[in-house]
């Protein structure tokens, strides 16, 4: 048979947001002030976002802050929605902002008009045949928690959590299939700022704030299985496909010490529903004790997820000879790979590594995969009249696509769906910018906050339409 370019019936083709990132109206409707919202945009922010002095408090004498007025989403979202329709997605994943529900995160009710905005935007998503697929915490938790409590090393903030994901699952269990619960948990590991909440304290407090999000999402899983046992909720981890540089053993297992604790430790819990023994040794030889309370792993080990969501934007290139290069700008350092070119960011881009991933994962897990993030950041350039020749853009996901359906064909890999980054230009979470684009839809704002916030749509938006009505075969 021929399965050229062939994607299942009934393939979840859509685009990836964050609340955070696009909504804008960060002091409007009753919602709190979230870590993103002290977060300073430009290209110094990724070096504070791991660092042990993040500032906590909105500084306007000396930054800016994209953050706040997004792109407006909270405002035009009938508007955008029509859009995503018109490419016809078959999803949209989106998240809740935890600070619109629980302004505080430890209020004890929730803000109504918070949950309505939250209504409105399903309704109209659904109004149109999308499912949403909705993020519970997407690098935005609520600033108080990080002030009063210390961030996710504090064991009050699962209990925080429970009452906001039962308070949005009870409310839109009818309407909404899809969930996911963190977004790259596994960037907590390091002690990301937007992960845990918390500055970065040494592994002994993220891996224990990383605990409290395990069983936090547990508790999301079960509280919406009992709901509704059809309601699939995922986890979700930033995938980066690693290569060992050489042939030389010692190589090989440096890379693979690497691999399995970025990308499959928070993966092995949460899929598997038990502590891998290579990361029960690690906190021995590293003297990390975790404070585990009687009931956790059995709650893990209950109410895994029923589907596994990653991002996937790069690979990454392990080396043991310290006159290689090191490759510069790539998220996850590692050493410059001679067969890979970088985006104007440094992210060194790798379709195939995409269908090494998908084999890899489904190998190990053997349950349903969800791309929930893939793409290029990239300036784009528009022309007086706001055409978007984003070719470069169209080669990223053409072959990136391309390697997915060959994951699926040739491999054998249960794939489901495919929602790329930022499918409307949206504030990069790492730098902060806007001129970090990925959207097939371009939003007329600069850096400086400066535009219209009028929507065009790019060369990519036809063809990625085009390539939702054939269901992939127009690749
Ligand atoms: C992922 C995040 O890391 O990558 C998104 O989940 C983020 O929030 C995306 O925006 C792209 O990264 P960046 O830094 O280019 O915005």
């Amino acid at each position: 048979t021929d399965n050229t370019h062939h994607f299942p019936d009934g393939f979840l083709w859509g685009g990836a947001t964050a609340a955070n990132q696009f909504e804008g109206a960060y002091d409007q409707g009753g919602k709190g002030l979230t870590i993103a919202d002290v977060s300073p945009g430009g290209k110094d922010r990724i070096k504070t976002l791991f660092s042990a002095d993040y500032p906590l408090e909105i500084d306007r004498a000396n930054y800016t802050y994209p953050n706040h007025q997004g792109i407006d989403f909270y405002h035009c979202y009938k508007e955008d929605i029509a859009l995503f329709a018109e490419m016809g997605f078959k999803t949209f994943r989106m998240s809740i902002s935890w600070a619109r529900i629980f302004p505080n995160g430890d209020d004890l009710t929730p803000n109504e008009e918070g949950l309505q905005f939250y209504e409105n935007v399903i309704d109209e998503l659904l109004k149109y045949g999308i499912e949403p697929t909705i993020t519970m915490s997407h690098y935005e938790t609520p600033l108080n928690l990080v002030k009063q409590y210390g961030g996710w090393k504090n064991r009050q903030l699962v209990a925080f959590f429970e009452t906001y994901a039962r308070t949005i699952l009870e409310r839109f269990h009818k309407k909404v299939t899809y969930w996911m619960t963190f977004n790259e948990i596994n960037t907590g590991i390091g002690g990301s700022f937007f992960s845990v909440a918390m500055r970065n304290e040494g592994p002994q407090a993220n891996f224990q704030a990383l605990h409290h999000q395990f069983v936090a999402s547990s508790l999301a899983t079960k509280i919406a299985h009992e709901l509704n046992p059809e309601l699939k909720v995922g986890c979700m981890s930033i995938y980066a496909t690693m290569y060992a540089y050489d042939s030389n053993p010692e190589t090989v297992v440096a890379m693979k010490d690497r691999n399995r604790m970025f990308n499959y430790f928070c993966n092995d819990i949460q899929v598997r529903g038990e502590y891998p023994s290579y990361a029960l040794r690690y906190f021995e030889n590293n003297d990390i004790e975790l404070a585990i309370e009687a009931d956790d792993l059995a709650l893990i080990k209950e109410h895994p997820v029923d589907y596994l969501s990653f991002s996937y934007y790069m690979s990454t290139t392990i080396s043991t000879n310290p006159e290689h290069a090191s490759a510069e700008g790539n998220f996850f350092g590692g050493t410059k790979n001679p067969y890979l070119k970088a985006s104007e960011w440094g992210w060194e881009i790798d379709p195939i590594g995409l269908r090494v991933a998908l084999g890899d994962l489904y190998e190990r897990y053997g349950v349903p995969l969800y791309i929930s993030e893939n793409g290029l950041g990239a300036i784009d350039k528009p022309d007086g009249d706001f055409n978007i020749d984003d070719d470069y853009r169209i080669a990223y996901l053409r072959q990136h696509i391309s390697e997915m359906e060959k994951a699926i064909n040739l491999d054998g890999v249960d794939l489901f769906a495919y929602t790329p980054w930022g499918c409307i230009d949206l504030v990069s979470a790492s730098t902060g910018e806007m001129s970090k684009r990925y959207g097939f839809i371009y939003v007329d704002l600069d850096d400086q906050g400066q535009g219209t916030l009028a929507r065009y749509k790019k060369k990519s938006f036809n063809w990625y339409q085009a390539l939702i009505a054939s269901n992939g075969r127009s690749l």
